[in-house]
């Protein structure tokens, strides 16, 4: 099986985060790439099995949500796949909101249903969200 995950970061809080997540699959023997949203290729996705894409939570803090622009461009690149597990995850700092609904908004016609939301204020993955991810790989 093959992972990846794509992050939009600007101070590096959602790099790390997803970096955690990379390394997690790699622990689960998943053949993992973490890339940023600038590195990101259309062929990096096609033998990937499982996606994890994240942005940084953009808003006004308590209200609208959503991701950065970076990342939205990032998701007209993305061709069909439908055929792969996805999640998404996110950093904050206050409240996440409407972020995850937005991230979907910007998938939709792309992917299935999307299989896990992970959110961190503090970029470490937790044994809590490991055995999500775990449970996510089992399905
Ligand atoms: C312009 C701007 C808007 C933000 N809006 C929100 C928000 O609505 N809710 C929230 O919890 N955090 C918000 N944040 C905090 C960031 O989402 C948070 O610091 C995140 O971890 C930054 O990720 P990065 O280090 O990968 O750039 C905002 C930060 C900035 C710079």
């Amino acid at each position: 099986m093959k992972g990846l995950v794509i992050y939009n970061s600007k101070k590096g809080h959602t790099k790390k985060y997803g970096e955690e997540i990379g390394e997690y699959l790699r622990e689960k023997k998943l053949d993992t790439k973490v890339l940023s949203v600038a590195e990101f290729k259309e062929k990096d996705i096609l033998d990937a099995d499982i996606v994890f894409m994240g942005s940084w939570t953009n808003g006004m803090f308590l209200l609208f949500q959503h991701p950065d622009k970076k990342w939205v461009d990032f998701t007209r690149k993305l061709p069909d796949i439908k055929n792969k597990k996805v999640g998404l995850f996110t950093t904050y700092n206050v409240a996440t909101g409407s972020m995850f609904k937005s991230m979907e908004r910007k998938l939709k016609g792309k992917i299935s249903d999307i299989m896990i939301e992970l959110k961190s204020k503090t970029s470490i993955l937790t044994d809590e969200e490991r055995k999500r991810i775990e449970f996510v790989l089992s399905e």
